[in-house]
């Protein structure tokens, strides 16, 4: 996985997927049954660090993603979150400058100490050849969920604020910025070899937004990382993208970018890959359904991007759906051809 972020081309694609833990295994439902709430197995490194491990147990995979999630940053930073099941995450909103500077970005470190425990102990526990990938939510799709008070499906708070006051809504995006930095070097300082940056919702942006949201806030993060450590591998996951892929690529100076299921094979071989090596790619409902339908939309990946650096990925999470066998299947089917 370093290898391959560093240009070099190999037999086979290194491997890992997101969500890679998570509920659609029995082991983390177990683990998950032993905590009250979901940021309770977040800030527990002895039960983060296991269920961060569980994949790597059971499948052949490159890399493991430390066991976390995007909203431990608004948590930390004093707008408090909960997961109710079945509702996702729900927040109360944030919604002007006022709230904004209730926000505690100095003092994150108190309440994600926790995790940078966990950064430790894995980068102890894990073999050598598995790669520990760190991350954080990028400040766009962070805020989506700060201001909208969860999941959102028009994105229409958030919009109008930046809308009508773009000042104003660029204090909330300054503030993760400088606490999205803070996060990844403490994850970096602990061990973490490469980070990726979720940008879930870029997708939902015009190309002025796109730009000032997206692209120009990553690149601080980007700039900001490599200040401190000049050859850290940073991949770009701005999903939903499209044409804007190519932009983001090269105006953010990722490393490497995580393409969604929609980017079609041919533009990201011919335009994208020229940049710089790229990852994905597979629907994750294809390993829902598994068998023959997987196996060959799996290698088809592997063709269209063996010819330059490329890590096999999903183009989004694994879901609870997918029965584990499809993963082993799949596993052996990008390793094996
Ligand atoms: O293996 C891994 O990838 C584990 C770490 C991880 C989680 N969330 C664990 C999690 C990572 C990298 C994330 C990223 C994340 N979290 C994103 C970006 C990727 C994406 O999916 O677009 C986003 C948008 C979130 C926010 C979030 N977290 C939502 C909307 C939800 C609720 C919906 C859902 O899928 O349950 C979560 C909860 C969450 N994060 C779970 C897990 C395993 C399930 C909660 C549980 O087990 O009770």
């Amino acid at each position: 996985m370093l290898r391959c972020l560093a240009g070099e081309i190999s037999a086979r694609p290194p491997l890992w997927l997101m969500r890679q833990a998570g509920r659609y295994l029995p082991e983390y439902r177990a683990v998950r049954g032993q905590v009250a709430s979901f940021l309770d197995l977040c800030y527990t490194p002895d039960l983060a660090v296991e269920v961060t491990l569980q994949p790597i147990r059971r499948y052949a995979l490159d890399a493991a993603i430390i066991f976390s999630d995007i909203l431990v940053v608004p948590d930390a930073l004093g707008q408090a979150v909960a997961f109710r099941e079945g509702e996702g995450p729900v927040l109360k909103p944030i919604r002007s400058v006022a709230d904004v500077a209730r926000l505690r970005p100095e003092s994150i470190h108190d309440t994600l100490a926790p995790v940078y425990e966990t950064v430790r102990r894995l980068s102890l526990a894990l073999p050598s050849e598995v790669a520990l990938i760190g991350f954080a939510g990028a400040p766009w799709t962070v805020a989506t969920y700060m201001v909208e008070g969860g999941t959102s499906r028009g994105f229409q708070n958030v919009q109008l604020w930046a809308y009508r006051d773009p000042a104003g809504f660029a204090r909330l995006i300054d503030c993760l910025v400088e606490a999205t930095i803070a996060h990844l070097s403490a994850q970096v300082a602990a061990g973490a070899e490469i980070i990726q940056l979720f940008d879930s919702w870029a997708g939902v942006l015009p190309e002025p937004g796109f730009k000032r949201w997206v692209v120009e806030p990553t690149r601080r993060i980007v700039d900001a990382l490599r200040q401190q450590n000049p050859a850290l591998p940073i991949i770009g996951f701005p999903r939903g993208a499209g044409l804007f892929y190519s932009d983001y690529f090269a105006e953010t100076k990722v490393t490497a970018i995580g393409l969604d299921t929609t980017v079609p094979l041919g533009i990201a071989r011919d335009q994208l890959q020229k940049i710089g090596p790229i990852q994905g790619n597979l629907d994750p409902l294809l390993v829902v359904a598994g068998g023959a339908a997987m196996a060959a939309a799996a290698r088809q990946i592997v063709a269209a991007f063996s010819r330059r650096p490329f890590i096999f990925n999903l183009g989004h999470g694994i879901v609870p759906e997918t029965p584990p066998e499809h993963v082993e299947q799949l596993v052996a089917v990008v390793r094996n051809g």
